[in-house]
């Protein structure tokens, strides 16, 4: 059994489909702040299996302390928590509040249960401006937001417990930008108000929910002036989650088993190719202009994958056509998300 902490949310729903699809019991455990019970319905309706829910807070150690001895898992994904970039600079202390106390929480939990196999969400956002590219895991640390912040407080507590304890198994995985969805078009990707990443905005321009995209900045450092990032396909990233598992599974107190790992596809592209690559998939116009750069924004960011590779024996399959085909089927089926209307 598999508590996944942040199940109902984007990425924690596709990773319980694959979860289910291979073969675990699921039990997922959140408090619906950012998601809705429905998607938990839908991954049950893709997989024709049943998971477990629990509704509660990761803050709350005695619901998480209940929750790990009723669903007696074997390990744990902690999902939960907050994640938008411009609300952590607004309202910092619900950030490490959410993140980095909610996450003491689900560790203090788990010591009380000796349950000691963990992974977790960790961000790229943690590199900061990046210095050196492809991103390597050895690149400085230097995030530039509350959000980032929270998410290197909880590496270095995470890095910490396992030097006090080296029966803990813990994978710190490191996501670069996800996208896409379940090819069902059952469950995606659903922000509420207004997007801020780009491909829900530009999937919400497509579907006539938004007039045009603004992209921030074409002055950059870049072949074509805008943004690259390493997009990744969200089932691929969800499947790096069970390898995470079995590496971790098979990983002993000899080797070190607190594996600090990015998930990205190494391939870097640019908001326009972005743009181009949606509208081919949507076959609409995406009308959009050139505004000023976004406060914080970086040039570049893609990751260097070789460590998923040689550790956990992960390499991303899915490309920018199938992350655009598969976030416009999602898209196109939900216009307004999970909530029908
Ligand atoms: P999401 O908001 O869709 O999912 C998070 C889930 O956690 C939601 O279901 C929410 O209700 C739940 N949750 C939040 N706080 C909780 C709490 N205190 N107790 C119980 N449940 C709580 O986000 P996502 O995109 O699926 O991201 C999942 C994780 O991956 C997050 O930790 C996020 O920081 C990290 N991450 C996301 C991205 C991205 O671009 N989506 C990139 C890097 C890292
Ligand atoms: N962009 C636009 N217009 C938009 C939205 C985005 O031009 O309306 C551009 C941005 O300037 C950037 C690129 O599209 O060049 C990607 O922006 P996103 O907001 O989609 O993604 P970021 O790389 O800025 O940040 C995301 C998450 C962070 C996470 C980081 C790395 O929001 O939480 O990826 O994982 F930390």
């Amino acid at each position: 059994m598999i508590l996944v902490t942040g199940g109902a949310g984007y990425i924690g729903s596709h990773t319980c489909v694959e979860l289910l699809n291979a073969g675990f019991d699921v039990t997922v455990f959140d408090n619906f702040c950012n998601s809705s019970p429905e998607a938990l319905i839908r991954v049950e309706q893709i997989t024709r299996k049943k998971l477990t829910l629990i509704t509660g807070d990761c803050r709350d150690r005695g619901a998480m302390i209940k929750a790990l001895k009723e669903s007696q898992a074997s390990a744990v994904i902690h999902f939960a928590g907050l994640k938008a970039v411009g609300e952590s600079v607004e309202n910092p202390t619900i950030y490490y509040d959410n993140n980095v106390v909610g996450t003491l929480r689900l560790i203090e939990a788990m010591q009380e249960c000796q349950l000691k196999t963990l992974v977790f969400s960790s961000s790229a956002t943690v590199y900061g401006d990046p210095v050196k590219l492809p991103l390597t895991e050895d690149h400085p640390l230097a995030p530039t937001n509350p959000y980032g912040r929270s998410k290197k407080m909880i590496e270095e507590m995470l890095c910490d417990l396992y030097q006090s304890d080296h029966s803990f198994k813990i994978a710190i995985l490191r996501y670069f930008n996800p996208v896409g969805a379940h090819d069902s078009g059952l469950i995606g990707e659903d922000p509420r108000g207004i997007p801020n990443n780009l491909m829900p905005f530009v999937a919400q321009v497509a579907v006539g929910r938004q007039e045009s995209l603004s992209v921030w900045g074409s002055d950059y450092p870049t072949p074509d002036g805008t943004g690259v990032r390493d997009y990744i396909h969200v089932v691929d990233l969800a499947l790096g989650h069970l390898k995470a598992l079995e590496a971790l599974k098979i990983a002993s107190e000899k080797r070190n088993s607190c594996l600090t790992i990015n998930l990205g596809t190494g391939q870097g592209y640019s908001v326009l190719d972005v743009v181009r690559a949606y509208e081919k998939a949507s076959k609409k116009n995406i009308p959009y202009r050139i505004a000023p750069r976004r406060p914080g924004d970086i040039a570049s960011c893609y990751a260097d994958p070789k460590r998923a590779h040689d550790v956990l024996g992960w390499q991303a399959k899915l490309g920018l056509d199938e992350m655009c085909a598969n976030s416009w089927h999602w898209q196109s089926n939900n216009p307004t998300g999970y909530q029908q209307n």
